[in-house]
């Protein structure tokens, strides 16, 4: 059944609040849950995180002050939101184990937007990314089965692979290269609004966690590993949040939000298989519907604009599923291994001049081999048990990246 949340009887806002009992939640048994069912925690937990401090942006950049209290009043339950969702995670789940968490969702969730993603351009921003992402997963893995021995495949199942993607290493750019061309929200199909946004407040989510919680890791390499992909969590950002359109107002983008939110709670109520929690994405649904409608009246209201001129017929596209994407994963890994950025563009290593701006910020970064903790986090593990930690279920798709026993550091990255 195809649902349109503009249509659903909202509850009246108010009625939104929580009390204490309510908001905070009993959390998931770290030993018996689905993985995708964390993946979606931690993503609604950076959707609610964006909406909240996008609000307070609005607030700021506002003048008139009855539209600034009906900002406080939803923001106000967002920040509920938020917290009904974090506190899920469980006394007993380790800051590097929720991590794992946090790289499976850039995996499967990228993974599954660029294999929705009409426009092409937006596509390969989502190809190239994900690669990037896939090979924090493998990193944090070593370092988790290296200080717990805990492998972490047992955290993610058989979801997804954990093995090396573009090296993290070749991932560190000038930071011209990660301004990338907006979409126009004007033109573009209501599936390429709402990836965008989604994949742009998931990055944000996991740069904040990084750059806040990395430092309270209790040794120097995860301290050192946080810091550095931390550092690759801001390109990230800046690469997706440059395909936002510029041109929307902040009603328009108010609106957006809210969508964005009914969308996610909508599509994750269908398939969560715990019930506590799927009772959470019910209730959570029910006031982003009022939320929704209080959007669309504010946007009628001060700037005389219906809402079917943000969001043309209303209608949920296909809704978001996690599934088994491993076989897409190593597609890409397969085909674009070689990519990088030059400026707006995407082309192969080889192809960069020996001048670009990418070598002279790689030598600026890397040019101590051994002060990289991407790299030396699967060295150490390599001196201790001979080879890196990864969980296959076909061998990686490029070749140099088969050799369990040395970490590569030259491809996607050297220009030879
Ligand atoms: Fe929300
Ligand atoms: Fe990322
Ligand atoms: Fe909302």
């Amino acid at each position: 059944m195809i649902m349109n949340p503009f249509e659903q009887k909202p509850i009246k806002m108010e009625d939104g609040i929580m009390d204490w009992a309510t908001v905070y939640p009993t959390p998931y048994n770290k030993q018996t849950v689905d993985p995708y069912t964390k993946v979606r925690i931690i993503l609604m937990n950076g959707i609610e995180v964006e909406s909240t401090m996008f609000k307070h942006q609005f607030h700021r950049n506002c003048q008139n002050n009855d539209l600034r209290r009906e900002l406080a009043m939803s923001r106000r339950i967002e920040q509920q939101q938020q917290k009904h969702i974090n506190w899920l995670k469980p006394i007993d789940e380790t800051q590097l184990e929720t991590t794992i968490g946090y790289e499976h969702v850039a995996v499967d969730l990228t993974a599954w937007l660029a294999q929705n993603e009409p426009d092409p351009y937006v596509k390969q921003a989502l190809d190239f990314a994900l690669l990037e992402d896939f090979d924090h997963l493998y990193r944090y893995s070593n370092l988790l089965d290296l200080d717990s021995q805990i492998p972490a495949q047992k955290l993610v199942k058989s979801y997804v692979d954990i093995t090396p993607g573009r090296p993290t290493i070749a991932e560190h750019r000038f930071p011209f290269d990660s301004v990338k061309n907006p979409v126009n929200f004007k033109t573009a199909d209501i599936r390429t609004m709402l990836n965008t946004l989604i994949i742009t407040s998931g990055e944000q989510q996991t740069m904040n966690f990084y750059m806040n919680l990395g430092n309270t890791y209790y040794n120097d390499l995860g301290r050192q590993l946080y810091l550095e992909i931390a550092m690759i969590e801001e390109q990230h950002v800046s690469h997706y949040g440059a395909l936002l359109d510029p041109n929307c107002t902040w009603l328009e983008n108010l609106l957006l939000h809210e969508y964005m939110e009914c969308y996610l709670y909508y599509s994750f109520y269908q398939d969560e298989l715990d019930t506590n929690v799927k009772s959470i994405w019910e209730m959570h649904l029910q006031q982003e519907i009022a939320h929704l409608h209080k959007a669309a009246d504010l946007l009628k209201q001060y700037e005389n604009k219906d809402w079917q001129q943000v969001i043309p017929g209303g209608a949920f596209p296909k809704l978001l599923q996690f599934h088994d994407t491993r076989d897409y994963v190593r597609q890409i890994l397969g085909q674009q291994i070689q990519l990088t950025a030059n400026r707006e563009q995407y082309i192969p290593i080889i192809d960069l001049p020996r001048d670009h701006e990418y070598f002279f910020y790689q030598d600026r970064m890397n040019h101590d081999l051994n002060a990289v903790a991407s790299h030396n986090v699967v060295v150490q593990h390599q001196q201790k048990y001979n080879v890196d930690y990864r969980a296959e279920s076909e061998t990686n798709p490029v070749q140099e990246l088969t050799d369990r026993t040395t970490d590569n550091t030259k491809i996607a990255r050297s220009p030879n």
